[in-house]
């Protein structure tokens, strides 16, 4: 029998997700029903509750004066860490910058140093409140990735925690493997590329959690040919291609990431009109990440010739220690104000755009019928109040299937 989870009435606003003759499709003085964890139905309220009355649902939820949009879709992180590097980010303040502090040792290095000192279950315990700050803001599915491990026990030690949090955690949280984060200080690039081909990706395959394999195609860290390598390795076993492109110069990344149809190209500050048009051409999704420009000091990615293009974005937190926020409201209100995204464009990037990069389109990200109801509800009038209402949590209610999961839901 079906079972009415939900029904949030009286909304001003519900964001259905993107519109076809508009940036978004929305409906006023609405109402959304939720049967078995899944949209069922969004409309006028008077309409909805005719036929989901509010006395039958397990949830009733009185929206009036907020806005109903799906839940953000974080598809980049590096949320699985152990440390603190907060030093470094005020000496970058000061005037260092982040590549001469990795190759220093310091950055990804000194976290990998902190993470293979830390046992599985101090790593677990770091990253639930990461995921509960999330869920709190908003967000119902997250990607995280390895790579502070860049040795075989660790990186699958990394995954087996990662998939642990999804388990215990609401929050759907997809494995991402990213042996190739940096070079650890005991191999080169050449050697340790081959150690991930040949010994960490079959073990990683073996133990059958990674969805995505990922590279940071990069200056002094692995080249275009490497991560080739590295990609297509990933791949032979099942894992599906994503690229850190052009962040600090532009090495060709992103043209890499269109050659071999990967999900997603990631950060892309130096990306050009040509690498615009092949990731274009390939499918592949530009995920933006404003908050670590933000954090670097850095020019920002240009959205608006992505967009203007008429092709659709991903815009993520990058959370990690270099970047040290959870929240999607802040990186949309970064997108707004330093990418020049419209408020509706930026939330369809947090949604949807982040559920395409994720391979997840048509299965989360937006409202529509028959969509798992990962909601989130903002206690203001208009989905712009997220970005506007910029630096504070503008989220009120987070339902993840339908259920509420306030506090956390744990
Ligand atoms: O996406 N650029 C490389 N990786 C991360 C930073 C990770 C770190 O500094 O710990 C990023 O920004
Ligand atoms: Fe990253």
């Amino acid at each position: 029998m079906t079972e009415l989870t939900t029904v949030v009435h009286d909304a001003s606003e519900i964001v259905v997700g993107p519109g076809t003759d508009a940036p978004l499709e929305k409906h006023e003085d609405a109402a959304l029903a939720v049967t078995d964890g899944r949209v069922a139905a969004v409309g006028p309220t008077e309409e909805i509750t005719d036929e989901y009355p509010v006395e039958n649902a397990t949830h009733a939820i009185n929206a009036d004066g907020q806005s109903v949009i799906p839940g953000f879709v974080d598809s980049h992180t590096h949320g699985l860490f152990a440390g603190d590097r907060s030093d470094e980010f005020a000496a970058k303040l000061g005037g260092e910058n982040y590549q001469d502090i990795l190759a220093e040792g310091g950055g990804i290095l000194r976290t990998v140093r902190a993470v293979r000192e830390a046992s599985d279950d101090d790593l677990l315990a770091n990253l639930l409140p990461h995921l509960d700050t999330m869920l709190a803001h908003g967000t119902t599915t997250v990607e995280i990735k390895s790579g502070y491990g860049l040795d075989t026990k660790t990186e699958l030690r990394m995954l087996d925690v990662i998939q642990r949090a999804d388990e215990q955690h609401p929050i759907d949280v997809v494995p991402t493997f990213m042996g190739a984060h940096a070079v650890p200080k005991e191999s080169d690039a050449e050697a340790y590329t081959d150690r991930m081909i040949g010994e960490q990706l079959p073990e990683v395959a073996e133990q059958g959690t990674a969805e995505f394999c990922d590279v940071f195609c990069e200056e002094d860290v692995f080249s275009v040919e490497q991560s080739r390598r590295v990609l297509d390795a990933g791949m032979e076993h099942g894992l599906t291609p994503k690229v850190h492109a052009e962040e600090f110069v532009r090495l060709g990344g992103a043209q890499l990431a269109a050659e071999m149809g990967a999900a997603s190209a990631d950060h892309l500050l130096h990306a050009n009109e040509d690498d615009r048009t092949a990731l274009a051409e390939a499918g592949v999704t530009p995920v933006l990440l404003p908050g670590t420009a933000f954090s670097l000091g850095a020019d920002y990615a240009d959205a608006r010739a992505f967009l203007d293009d008429g092709g659709t974005v991903a815009v993520a937190t990058d959370f990690n220690p270099n970047c040290h926020s959870q929240s999607m409201g802040f990186a949309i209100a970064l997108a707004c104000v330093g990418m020049g995204m419209t408020p509706a464009e930026a939330l369809v990037a947090g949604t949807h755009g982040g559920a395409r990069a994720l391979d997840r389109a048509g299965e989360t990200g937006t409202l529509r019928e028959g969509m798992p109801a990962d909601v989130a509800i903002i206690d203001a009038p208009s989905h712009i109040h997220v970005p506007y209402n910029f630096g504070v949590n503008t989220v009120e209610t987070v339902l993840k299937g339908g259920e509420p999961v306030d506090g956390g839901g744990r």
